[in-house]
């Protein structure tokens, strides 16, 4: 295992959009060394979410949470979103010192393939509900700074 380096904002690697993850592909070791790298990539730098165009990777996937834990998220799409949103405050690996609240759906469910190959789907809210709508967003090009409605730079610990 070993870290990746994070490619930092600005950068047009972060703003091309991801390709899917042929499911074949999944189980091959040099994937599975990629998502261990992707983890302790994101551990190193303390963050609660990365997703793999961050280290230059253009592929669908990204660790968020599940629960408390860390979890790989493959070919993740967001197929519901609750009509609450609520006004979060987010940074990223990709835009260091930087923070800004961004509005996000409370609620989501993920549907996505897990690291062992496996068709998933989880219903989340809370911290990992935001995490997975940021880091979708960074298979799709998409920055929080560019969805930000205000920049909170120190963070106001909202
Ligand atoms: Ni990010």
């Amino acid at each position: 295992m070993s870290r990746r380096t994070i490619i930092t904002n600005p950068s047009p690697t972060l703003q091309e959009k991801s390709l899917p993850v042929d499911s074949a592909e999944i189980s091959t070791t040099e994937f599975q060394v990629f998502l261990d790298d992707l983890l302790e990539t994101m551990h190193g730098a303390d963050g609660v979410g990365i997703a793999a165009p961050q280290v230059g990777v253009h592929k669908r996937v990204f660790v968020g949470l599940k629960g408390n834990e860390p979890h790989v998220f493959i070919n993740p799409e967001i197929t519901r979103a609750s009509f609450r949103k609520v006004d979060s405050e987010e940074g990223c690996l990709s835009v260091p010192g930087i923070w800004g609240i961004v509005r996000r759906h409370r609620c989501v469910t993920v549907s996505y393939t897990d690291r062992f190959g496996n068709p998933a789907r989880v219903r989340l809210e809370g911290l990992p509900a935001i995490v997975a709508q940021h880091e979708t967003d960074h298979l799709e090009g998409i920055l929080f700074i560019e969805k930000a409605t205000r920049i909170t730079t120190p963070p106001s610990a909202l």
